[in-house]
């Protein structure tokens, strides 16, 4: 692979050039471009039936090499869209405009997605460039709305489920437990996103002449929020903690093997003062396996320079919970809708919202393609693989998962550092081409 280097990095880098961010209307055009270019990336790694499939929202890429009969079939699964870079100011080179500083790729989309989608298009190109064919079958799927919870992949998985018949799923798009830790990641956590909108008064009021008669949706957002965690960090929505499946034992006794320092996690990942969260729980357990709820934004009244005195007619709060195997976002949703009427306070109206959803998912690590891709990793790298879980939402291995019954092979090569969906994304390069030679052996040795 030596000799493609050169070549691999230059297209990675003209695949970061492109904004497709998915969230943005601007960037609909952008977006559109990184499906392209995903597109023509598959043909000249001469996949057979490369196209764009469309469905409304942003296409979807596929392309087939199924000419292995009797061998495993592979669904490739990445994502080409990628989060907003702001706040722009803080890039040390600009979003765009892909960097190598210290060994590491500088780009928005380096690490989530675009650099560990390359691994899979670029393991691929190469053993067919090489051998002029493939030891299994594969068909890539690759969608741009994964960064939004967009609903369309969805769709189309569960309307054509034939079309997209395979053993397994193989995705490269999770973090590494530590540099030089080849890991596979056996669990995600679920999503229900949405907004929560008070209202009080007609319109905003004088402060002094109707404060403490008029009711304030802005008190009133942060009552609700208290109601549903308290301080400790612990959920009441009534029926919310039924169906968790509580981690085995042996996991548990895996997780406290990994090599962790907690207070140097607290100094170099986080960087607040302590860490929070529910008493009782492991940092990995409130990570990994238990729910949580997060405010990320609240709108309402006055946010400008100076001091307005007013009541705001009105409030909106995003707020996420994360859940973790088997909760359902369906009935998570209606959990906190109903939680949310219960907690209003008198004198506003509060109702929940759901944006998008996702579902958890647990893989087992005992499947036989989990462990060929843990060897893969393993005569890569040198050392034992990891496996872990993540705390963050990977909404489709799910739908493989119900919808075509396969497992997803979660072999992911970012780091812990590289700063996905903030500034300065990175991609150490040294593991876009372990990457390619892990998925290269893993296709090979299956
Ligand atoms: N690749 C990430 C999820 C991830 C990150 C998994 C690190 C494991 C380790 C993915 O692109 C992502 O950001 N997902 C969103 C979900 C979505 C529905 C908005 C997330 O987790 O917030
Ligand atoms: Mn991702
Ligand atoms: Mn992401």
């Amino acid at each position: 692979m030596a000799d493609r280097r050169e070549q691999i990095l230059d297209g990675l880098k003209a695949f970061l050039r492109i904004p497709s961010i998915s969230t943005l209307s601007e960037h609909g055009a952008d977006v559109r471009r990184a499906a392209e270019f995903v597109r023509d990336a598959l043909a000249e790694a001469r996949l057979r039936h490369v196209d764009l499939i469309e469905g409304g929202g942003n296409p979807l890429v596929y392309g087939e090499w199924l000419e292995a009969p009797g061998r495993p079939t592979l669904l490739l699964y990445g994502h080409y869209d990628v989060q907003p870079p702001d706040p722009l100011e803080e890039w040390h080179s600009p979003p765009f405009e892909p960097t190598v500083r210290n060994d590491s790729l500088y780009a928005r989309g380096a690490s989530d997605d675009k650099g560990q989608t390359w691994i899979l298009i670029q393991a691929v190109a190469g053993l067919l460039a090489r051998d002029g064919r493939l030891p299994v079958n594969v068909r890539f799927l690759i969608e741009g709305e994964e960064e939004v919870g967009g609903k369309h992949i969805a769709a189309y998985v569960s309307t054509y489920p034939e079309r997209l018949r395979a053993d397994a799923a193989v995705i490269c798009d999770t973090e590494m437990f530590a540099p030089e830790l080849p890991t596979i990641c056996t669990g995600l956590r679920g999503i229900v996103y949405g907004e929560l909108f008070v209202t009080g008064a007609r319109q905003d009021l004088h402060s002094g002449v109707y404060g403490g008669v008029a009711p304030n949706p802005i008190q009133a957002i942060a009552e609700i929020l208290c109601a549903l965690k308290d301080r400790d960090g612990r959920i009441h929505i009534p029926g919310f903690h039924e169906k968790i499946r509580p981690p085995s034992a042996k996991e548990l006794e895996a997780w406290r093997r990994l090599p962790f320092d907690e207070a140097e996690y607290l100094e170099k990942e986080i960087g607040s003062r302590e860490l929070v969260g529910e008493p009782g729980y492991s940092v990995f357990e409130r990570l990994w396996a238990r729910p949580t709820l997060e405010v990320h934004g609240i709108r309402g009244g006055f946010t400008g320079e100076g001091a307005k005195t007013v009541i705001p007619a009105r409030a909106v709060a995003k707020v996420s919970l994360r859940l973790v195997a088997d909760q359902s976002p369906e009935e998570a949703s209606r959990q906190i809708a109903e939680a949310v009427r219960e907690a209003c306070p008198r004198g506003v109206v509060a109702e929940w919202r759901t944006i998008h959803s996702g579902a958890p998912s647990l893989i087992d690590p005992d499947n036989p393609f989990v462990q060929a891709a843990a060897r893969a990793m393993e005569e890569v790298f040198g050392r034992p693989t990891v496996y872990i879980r993540s705390g963050g939402s990977i909404p489709i291995v799910g739908v493989f998962a119900e919808r075509l019954g396969i497992p997803s092979v979660l072999m992911g090569f970012g780091l812990p550092d590289d700063q996905i969906h903030a500034p300065n994304e990175k991609f150490y390069l040294p593991n876009l081409y372990r990457g390619i030679e892990a998925v290269e052996r893993f296709l090979s040795t299956l």
